[in-house]
């Protein structure tokens, strides 16, 4: 077993990584040689990506890729993307083409609000929370007027204080659940700084209530919730059906299929799993690339999607009176402020790439990928099978990884045009084509 570290965070960049390459790595050289390779020319620039995390040692490079001709709500927009998934920038590219043609996508934002709660036990009687709440909130008010000056000045701010029996599910367990208006900012450090200066507020409350007592009470977190379902978005896309012929199937057939497919991801989560999954696709790239936090929209996403009590489809489908409609809503709560977004260069030009949208106007965007990339995945799933597309995209990364020339990838490619391109058939062609031996299956 290998020898602890301690105050690893306090070394230097180079000791850290001297540390690591001759503990970690059988070839210390080889490793610090790959590390090193990643760094930014510029060390201005590598200073700052060092600095946004703790024991940064080089950078992960993704693809950032763009998906161009994206109209929505009339408006055109190239859609930056950073994934490492071989398929899903095509994907995206492909349902935006299609739609474009057939009038576009519509965004529309339901809802901008965001949830933060003061989770605390009372062991006690706890009416007087209730009955005088009045001066409770005109307290926790006042505590945080400081704190949000700056963002009623935007327009943002408090919109709601409420105190929650939440006795029924876990004893004494009450919340503060206070609802925001963050504007074009994700709002979590406003919201928790609120939470917490709140938090102090309700203490003094109990201390000073003579119906209470401080004794009681205990506050257990002060954060905000990543379930935003107040921070709701819309997407659509809808023509008649007679334009939705596709891949040589009839026009009825693919509607009828493709609502089917929906309808089977609303039935069974096995397939909704895959079926979000396919969305979120979509959604994560766009929210990386705009320095949004993926992991809080997955969360939101995710517990929208179970809302009914089962886990079920982000998007519906609708064929009526010859009209076919596909839309998806979700929460998103996402910044065009704060956070990376003026800090990470490319994030800077994603945004200006977007045109510099609000929080809003990005809401319909990032949902508009989603939509876009489960379109293209049920519209392949019900035709041609996705295997053709996701194998071709594939195809030069198992070149990549047969260290092929670039001569050898155009023969290959070439070669795979009007094929599915599966990993084995890919080996034996490229083999035969250099004269070497097909390597064993490794068990
Ligand atoms: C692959 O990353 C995503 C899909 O599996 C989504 C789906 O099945 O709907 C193609």
């Amino acid at each position: 077993m290998k020898d602890p570290i301690k105050g690893f965070s306090k070394l230097s960049k180079a000791a850290k990584l001297e540390w690591l390459v001759n503990n970690n790595f059988d070839h210390p050289e080889a490793a610090r040689d790959i590390f090193t390779t990643y760094w930014h020319a510029d060390a201005a620039l590598q200073q700052r990506h060092d600095e946004f995390i703790e024991n940064t040692i080089s950078n992960y490079y993704m693809p950032y890729g763009v998906a161009p001709n994206f109209k929505i709500n009339g408006k055109l927009y190239t859609i930056p993307m950073a994934i490492e998934e071989s398929s899903v920038v095509a994907a995206a590219a492909k349902s935006a083409g299609f739609w474009m043609d057939r009038g576009g996508f519509t965004a529309e934002v339901l809802s901008t609000e965001k949830i933060g709660h003061v989770h605390f036990m009372y062991e006690g009687d706890a009416t007087p929370f209730f009955e005088d709440f009045d001066a409770l909130e005109k307290e926790l008010r006042a505590a945080t007027a400081e704190l949000v000056a700056n963002m009623e000045a935007r327009g943002g701010g408090i919109s709601q204080i409420t105190v929650v029996d939440a006795t029924d599910r876990l004893e004494n367990y009450y919340q503060l659940e206070v609802i925001f208006e963050t504007c074009d900012s994700m709002g979590a450090n406003f919201i928790n700084s609120n939470l917490e200066e709140m938090a102090k507020s309700l203490e003094q409350f109990a201390a000073q209530h003579p119906k209470l007592s401080g004794d009681k009470l205990e506050v257990v977190m002060r954060i905000l919730s990543n379930y935003t379902p107040k921070c709701l978005v819309r997407a659509s896309v809808s023509c008649p059906v007679e334009e939705l012929a596709s891949e040589g199937v009839s026009a009825e057939e693919f509607a009828r299929k493709f609502k089917r497919a929906v309808d089977i991801a609303n039935a069974e989560p096995y397939r909704a799993t895959t079926h979000n999954k396919g969305i979120m696709n979509g959604i994560d790239a766009v929210i990386i690339a705009t320095g949004n936090d993926f992991r809080a929209v997955e969360a939101a996403c995710h517990t929208h999607a179970s809302r009914s009590g089962s886990y079920k489809s982000l998007t519906g489908c609708s064929v009526e009176n010859g009209i076919f409609t596909f839309w998806i809503e979700i929460p998103l709560s996402l910044g065009v402020v704060g956070g990376l977004t003026k800090l990470h260069p490319l994030v800077v030009r994603s945004l200006e790439m977007l045109g510099k949208p609000n929080a809003e106007e990005l809401m319909g965007i990032v949902a508009v990928s989603g939509l876009a990339q489960n379109f293209a995945a049920l519209r392949a799933l019900v035709t041609t099978g996705i295997q053709k597309g996701h194998m071709k995209m594939h195809l030069m990364n198992i070149l990549t990884q047969l260290e092929a020339t670039p001569e050898e990838k155009i023969q290959v490619a070439n070669f795979f045009k009007d094929k599915v391109p599966h990993h084995r058939e890919v080996v034996n062609y490229f083999c035969a084509l250099r004269g070497v031996p097909v390597p064993k299956v490794e068990k």
